[in-house]
């Protein structure tokens, strides 16, 4: 790593959408706390942020989100519940939880977009690059994906975004990159250096099947890219038409992650998230398959 590269410390979770294809789960809860097993959705973020060398989170929190700042907080009655039980074990998975991580909460009044949430925490991030977390892409990878894009990052010094190809049909759910491959670690098809980017076009107009999946790093330039950019799809500042106008003056690359994603903000691909996640467990795990496999499917 370059010595003069600024290091990434600090990771943006954008967390005050409303969670609307959640509903009614997410009427009165957020969406990030929705438990995938045992843990919720946004505790996965958490920990991918945590083993990938961040030790700083700045959570964009709205309305109806406490339970996300009490989840991240100690809790003492619970602590001291578990202490008189002595069950230990329970006791160091909560504690660990408030222990986890430095974690600052920034308000965004209005759900305008996540380039609008981005935005929000410029004055937490200062001149730094930093990497942003959307908890609804959950990612089981054997190197955390934020660690696969910061290897990329701390190469060529320029923000980088998680690349995924996605099938035609569902293509304008996602910003979409038109992108060029670039030889990388003796691989030609995981690096790409952007071109151009496109929120959520219809499927004739994709550039290319290389959705964005959420996670990136930043660099500081991205903070007046947003401000210098107009409402896009849906009316909403997005952070993809920012990057894209970052792109006219800074590189950005794309990197083909390796790991599996789920959609855990949509209720098909939650559902697969908590087979594939239960499945993996050592304490439910071999139960769990036994079960499945007297289901008759
Ligand atoms: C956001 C981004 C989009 C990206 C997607 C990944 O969209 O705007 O570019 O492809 O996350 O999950 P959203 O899912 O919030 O509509």
């Amino acid at each position: 790593m370059d010595k003069m590269l600024p290091k990434v410390r600090k990771a943006v979770f954008p967390a005050a959408g409303l969670g609307t294809r959640f509903l009614p789960a997410t009427k009165a809860q957020p969406k990030e706390m929705l438990p995938l097993v045992d843990k919720p959705l946004i505790q996965y973020g958490v920990e991918e942020a945590i083993h990938s060398g961040i030790q700083n989170i700045i959570i964009i929190t709205g309305r109806g989100k406490t339970a996300i700042e009490d989840h991240f907080d100690v809790s003492f009655e619970m602590e001291h519940l578990l202490e008189s039980r002595n069950k230990k074990d329970l006791l160091n998975t909560i504690r660990s939880i408030s222990d986890m991580i430095n974690v600052a909460y920034v308000r965004q009044k209005e759900a305008m977009g996540l380039g609008h949430a981005v935005l929000r925490a410029r004055e937490l991030i200062g001149p730094e690059p930093f990497g942003v977390v959307l908890s609804d892409d959950v990612i089981d990878a054997e190197v955390p994906c934020m660690r696969q894009l910061l290897d990329i990052y701390e190469f060529y010094g320029a923000s980088v975004v998680a690349l995924m190809e996605v099938p035609k049909d569902v293509i304008s759910s996602y910003g979409v990159v038109d992108a060029e491959p670039i030889a990388h670690n003796g691989a030609r098809d995981r690096l790409f250096r952007i071109c151009n980017m496109v929120e959520k076009p219809r499927p004739d107009e994709a550039p290319s099947n290389l959705a964005i999946i959420g996670r990136y790093v930043l660099t500081p330039e991205i903070f007046d890219s947003i401000e210098s950019i107009e409402p896009g799809s849906g009316g909403e500042l997005q952070l993809t038409d920012a990057l894209k106008h970052l792109l006219r003056s800074r590189p950005i690359y794309g990197l083909r992650f390796e790991g599996a994603r789920y959609d855990a903000g949509d209720k098909l691909g939650f559902l697969k998230a908590t087979v594939e996640f239960a499945l993996k467990r050592y304490d439910l795990g071999e139960e769990f398959r036994q079960y499945l496999s007297t289901l008759k499917l």
